[in-house]
């Protein structure tokens, strides 16, 4: 299994302190935010890990994370020129991924929950997770029948569909990669990773886990506070990586 972190983007949403610095190098209490989702692969045993940096970031990212060995794994970067999208990193990481299993985690994504065996015993297809949340509108949404079996997956809802968000952490086989290239851009001018997620539904291939724990996608000022002090009171014990 190959591990890629996804952290790029012009986090315009985050302005100004974005305007120097990438999102996910920001402070989440006493850690740069990229820590927390890096934790949760190398504790799920990832030991290969591509990190997906805005070029104009890279020299940054370098300097913090450096080669991984000091995490005890190893890290690759490519850049992503333009934020043109989640599904795009399984194209950008093609080489990488080859023909292994793939888990990719968002940089700005923090969940209290460890996927230990959710990643160590996927073998085929899609797995992806959800999670109850007040504001659906924000994300990824799926909808599920009477049985909880997922029917529909749609990307920020304007209409509401189901109160149940899909969160930044998807296990794909190395299918990723040919289905990511003929995703066509949305409205937004992105490769959505709901269009990815479709494919492996519609094919009756994509298993949709629970989050129990607490799940922040650190993006907004409002969820970058509330990781702050999340961070604080339930992620210390949780963290593998200090330094
Ligand atoms: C992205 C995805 C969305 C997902 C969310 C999780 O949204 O497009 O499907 O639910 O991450 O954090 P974005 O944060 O890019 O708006």
């Amino acid at each position: 299994m190959r591990g890629i972190i996804l952290s790029g983007g012009s986090a315009t949403r985050l302005r100004p302190c974005t305007k120097i610095t990438s999102k996910q190098l920001l402070p989440v209490y006493n850690r740069p935010m990229i820590y927390y989702p890096l934790n949760t692969l190398i504790k799920a045993g990832i030991k290969e890990i591509l990190i997906i940096i805005s070029p104009e970031r890279a020299g940054d990212y370098l300097n913090l994370l450096g080669s991984g060995s000091k995490f005890g794994v190893k890290f690759t970067y490519e850049i992503q020129d333009q934020p043109k999208g989640l599904a795009e990193a399984f194209i950008i990481g093609e080489n990488f991924i080859d023909k292994e299993n793939v888990v990719m985690i968002l940089g700005d994504n923090i969940f209290e929950d460890d996927f230990i065996n959710d990643i160590q015993d996927f073998k085929k297809g899609g797995k992806v997770f959800a999670k109850k949340v007040p504001d659906p509108e924000r994300f990824g949404v799926v909808k599920f029948d009477q049985n909880m079996k997922a029917v529909e997956i749609q990307e920020k809802p304007k209409q509401w569909i189901s109160d149940y968000a899909l969160t930044g952490l998807y296990v794909f086989d190395s299918r990723a990669i040919k289905i990511a290239k003929q995703i066509k851009p949305s409205a937004r001018g992105e490769l959505e990773i709901t269009d990815l997620q479709n494919w492996y539904l519609k094919h009756r291939e994509l298993e949709v886990g629970m989050v129990k724990g607490e799940w922040i996608d650190a993006g907004t000022f409002d969820s970058l506070l509330k990781a702050q002090i999340f961070a604080k009171k339930k992620m210390q014990d949780k963290m593998i990586i200090n330094n």
